[in-house]
């Protein structure tokens, strides 16, 4: 079974050694660059992007609806693809107090400038998150709309294959001996906002091939808005069931 990936993000993104960072830290650091992974959509949620519309256009979905703070990162690039893609986006955005006017700044004004639909909720709301979102794609469904919902930080099963390519992504760069040899990190640190992330790296490690052997330490960088441990277990082992399903094409991806 061959499970249906965009190609947006301008991979591979390099690893990177700097020994001044070395020093700070005591350990070898290599870095990462996802921030490099897209122009105005850069960051780690394109990767998950790339899985999760490329479903949303398999199910001929015309309009997006996800959620995050009013800065989010998440709802920025989902914001921006969608546009690029054709899509409609509805973004559910977290405020202290929505009838108080948010400064288009920042990722706000990013998501205003690709056209998103906003719609400002309070924190009581944003709690209920799946549910407002679930009423809004029904309306949309009632007008002849073909809503796709993607959860906080599209942090669901399909999402977090972005993360679980990643991390072939880093084998094969550390194969290729772009990361000082072949040997594996024996830690990767990485920001942890919806637990996706986290839940790749985890399912990444146990279910491919060739194991990488390292463990994940995720450091949150937002408040918690799950339920602890559930947000990361359960997309990670979503994720790992599609790639077991997937191993026979090997994580094949298609071109939407
Ligand atoms: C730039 C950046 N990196 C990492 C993360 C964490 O990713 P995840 O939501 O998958 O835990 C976030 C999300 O909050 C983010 O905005």
């Amino acid at each position: 079974m061959a499970l249906p990936r965009l190609h947006l993000a301008h991979l591979p993104t390099p690893l990177t050694h700097h020994p001044e960072l070395d020093r700070l830290v005591g350990a070898e650091v290599w870095v990462k660059r996802d921030d490099m992974t897209s122009g105005a959509a850069a960051g780690n949620k394109i990767r998950k992007l790339e899985w999760l519309l490329a479903h949303a256009r398999q199910v001929q979905s015309t309009t997006v609806l996800t959620c995050g703070g009013v800065q989010s990162n998440h709802a920025r690039a989902t914001a921006l693809v969608a546009a690029e893609l054709g899509l409609r986006a509805l973004l559910f955005l977290r405020a202290a107090d929505p009838s108080q006017p948010t400064p288009t700044t920042g990722n706000l004004l990013l998501d205003r400038m690709a056209g998103a639909e906003l719609r400002f909720i309070n924190p009581e709301q944003y709690a209920d998150r799946d549910r407002v979102m679930g009423n809004a794609a029904e309306a949309l469904s009632a007008r002849g709309e073909r809503p796709y919902v993607i959860p906080e930080g599209g942090s669901n099963g399909r999402g977090a294959l972005g993360y679980v390519q990643a991390m072939r992504e880093i084998r094969q760069q550390l194969d290729h001996g772009l990361a000082g040899g072949p040997r594996g990190f024996d830690v990767v640190v990485h920001a942890c906002g919806s637990g996706g992330t986290a839940a790749s790296t985890i399912a990444a490690a146990r279910f491919r091939n060739r194991p990488l052997g390292w463990p994940s330490l995720p450091s949150r960088i937002s408040p918690p808005t799950g339920t602890g441990l559930a947000v990361v277990i359960l997309p990670a082992s979503s994720a790992a069931w599609l790639v077991q399903i997937a191993k026979p094409c090997r994580l094949r991806s298609t071109t939407g």
